[in-house]
């Protein structure tokens, strides 16, 4: 259970029933896992921050109570908008009440420690697939001085000043490469991050860091070079979340299994490269436009095999939509997990619904059937929440999904969105 949800929002549910063709306009809002990463990177200077294109989601409150117990206090002025108020009182602890409950909340370990000196973190949770270490992070930290201890649930560090490095991944980490990078902007020296992840949404952190003041090379490599700078250098700045590809994807895969035509705006194409050539071998119809992307579907999609990897690899989190769209496209598809080997649990709703669908170790098989049949099925975490809401389209009848909290952790107004270009679908 959620603990910090009301026992009714616990028990809502999304209905859904395949009707057709999808048709009409859908915007595509700010990412998830950037707004939380800029919102975390505030703690490193004092003042008022403006971000924009801001989705609306659970996450983003939990990230503000976190923020407000550490002295940053967020505001939201109009729809899409955040004012995050550095007060420049920084308590460096992250109680457990709220770390538990969002994967990002890890990101506030590198601004808190660099600034401060000091941090004293509950171990973070997040979504229910696996285990998620965060010894990168920590290594990290310690190759640019930091000591650490844990004890009680906590982890504390300590550092009177970071730092410079020169850190190698043995695997590009989005949140290691966030948090020393937001470390190393104010430490004494120069730190190089090879292997650093390069997903858009860590390009969007790097621009944010450039335009507070920050000194950083190699943005969208995989080399980032950042000199630290003082303190007193660095200003509170406006800036506009980048769009939301995992969110973009979902209304491709709607369209995929419902057919239909939509034009998707704010989608960045050039943040989904490899996705779209994916899609496109599926046999969707797809255009990239000034704008975003028009997708048209009229057939049934085709199979393929595909393999989660790092960016500009086809992410993890688009795997649970890839795999419903395989569970009613003609022929049969393998998918690779490569990141999280836990992150099958949604195949067994996708089996009540009548996907044939095999997992072994980190592998899927799945044999297309023509129609899924629709049934009572649970949201697992956000992604395979979104993947059900999308099997119901591919559903012949009525498929109830519960534990939808899941998906309002990362979708703003998935339902509202899908009724708006035509799908069957309501919030009970
Ligand atoms: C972020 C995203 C998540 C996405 C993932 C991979 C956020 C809030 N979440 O998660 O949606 O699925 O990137 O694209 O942005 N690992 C270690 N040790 C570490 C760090 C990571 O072993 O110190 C492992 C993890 O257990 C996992 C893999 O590396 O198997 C990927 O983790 P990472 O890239 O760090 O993902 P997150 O930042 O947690």
């Amino acid at each position: 259970m959620n603990a910090l949800l009301e026992p009714d929002e616990q028990l809502e549910t999304i209905r859904v029933r395949g009707n057709g063709p999808l048709e009409g306009t859908v915007h595509v809002p700010g990412a998830k896992n950037s707004v939380l990463k800029l919102m975390a990177t505030t703690i490193l200077c004092d003042g008022a921050f403006e971000l924009s294109n801001v989705p609306d989601i659970a996450d983003v409150a939990i990230m503000g109570d976190l923020l407000a117990a550490i002295g940053v206090e967020m505001t939201r002025p109009g729809p899409g908008e955040l004012v995050l108020v550095n007060t420049g009182k920084i308590t460096p602890v992250a109680p457990y009440e709220l770390v538990e409950r969002i994967r990002a909340s890890i990101n506030v370990l590198g601004p808190l420690l660099t600034r401060c000196g000091e941090v004293r973190l509950s171990m973070p949770g997040g979504d229910d697939f696996g285990a998620r270490p965060i010894d990168m992070h920590i290594a990290g930290l310690e190759a640019m001085g930091a000591e650490f201890k844990f004890s009680h649930g906590y982890l504390e560090a300590r550092a009177d000043r970071l730092h410079g490095a020169d850190i190698t991944f043995d695997f590009p980490s989005v949140g290691a490469t966030e948090n020393l990078m937001t470390a190393a902007v104010l430490a004494d020296g120069v730190t190089t991050i090879d292997n650093a992840a390069r997903e858009p949404e860590i390009t969007d952190l790097c621009e944010f860091l450039v335009s507070m003041g920050a000194k950083i090379d190699g943005i969208g490599t995989p080399t980032l070079v950042i000199e630290g700078v003082e303190q007193s250098t660095l200003r509170p700045v406006r800036h506009q979340t980048v769009p939301d590809r995992i969110q973009a994807a979902t209304y491709l895969a709607a369209c995929s299994v419902a057919g239909g035509r939509l034009d998707i705006v704010g989608a960045r194409a050039d943040h989904m490269t490899m996705l779209l050539d994916r899609f496109a071998n599926m046999g969707l119809d797809l255009t990239p436009t000034d704008t975003g992307i028009v997708v048209a579907s009229d057939e049934r999609p085709r199979s393929i095999d595909v393999a989660t990897l790092p960016y500009p690899g086809i992410a993890t989190d688009y795997k649970p939509l890839i795999i419903t769209m395989l569970a009613v496209a003609d022929g049969v598809g393998i998918v690779t997990e490569n990141l999280y080997p836990g992150r099958f649990r949604y195949v067994e709703e996708l089996q009540r619904l009548g996907a044939d669908v095999r997992t072994s170790g980190h592998h899927a098989v799945i044999r297309g059937v023509p129609r899924l049949s629709g049934a009572p099925v649970k949201a697992h975490d956000i992604r395979a929440g979104a993947a059900m809401v999308v099997a119901g389209l591919a559903a012949e009848g009525e498929t109830t999904i519960s534990g939808i909290h899941h998906i309002d952790r990362g979708y703003d107004d998935l339902v509202g969105r899908l009724q708006a270009v035509g799908a069957d679908i309501e919030r009970d």
